[in-house]
């Protein structure tokens, strides 16, 4: 059974956006699967694919705020930048040693606690202007989708 099931209070109405938070949150589904199926080699892969997504989330997220002039992209950044600090910190532990099932539920537990206060508060605050600012300037985002996640689909 999944850890956790989207709900469509949680979308922004940024349809990228929203397809890229439910695919973090897939990837601590496959990591609550990972710690009830006892893979530890499972836990690994996902720690360290749930960490470049999510910081190519935010990467994009921020190019999408600065292109929309977005007048809080600072204190935005600021938080993403705490947040990457401590997946750092998770995956270090991991590295060195740590129980990997311990790394796991912590990074679970906390990820989703962050991620839905995260988009609940400071991502619900910038939707309209980026969507305003995605009808106006579509052909942007597949450049940006490029650059960063290295393809244009959407969310792989
Ligand atoms: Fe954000």
């Amino acid at each position: 059974m999944a850890y956790f099931d989207w709900d469509s209070s949680l979308d922004i109405g940024v349809d990228l956006i929203d397809s890229q938070h439910r695919r973090i949150m897939d990837y601590v589904n496959d990591l609550h699967e990972a710690i009830q199926n006892n893979d530890q080699e499972l836990v690994f892969d996902v720690m360290e694919r749930l960490k470049d997504y999510t910081f190519d989330h935010f990467a994009f997220e921020e190019q999408l705020m600065e292109k929309a002039g977005y007048p809080l992209l600072e204190p935005h950044i600021q938080v993403h930048h705490r947040f990457c600090s401590r997946v750092d910190e998770l995956n270090e532990l991991l590295r060195t040693g740590s129980d990997p099932f311990g790394v796991a539920r912590k990074t679970r537990n906390d990820l989703t606690r962050w991620l839905i206060e995260h988009i609940k508060q400071e991502d619900h605050n910038y939707a309209a202007l980026v969507r305003k600012a995605l009808r106006q300037e579509s052909s942007w985002v597949s450049g940006a989708l490029r650059k960063i996640f290295g393809t244009d689909q959407k969310a792989s």
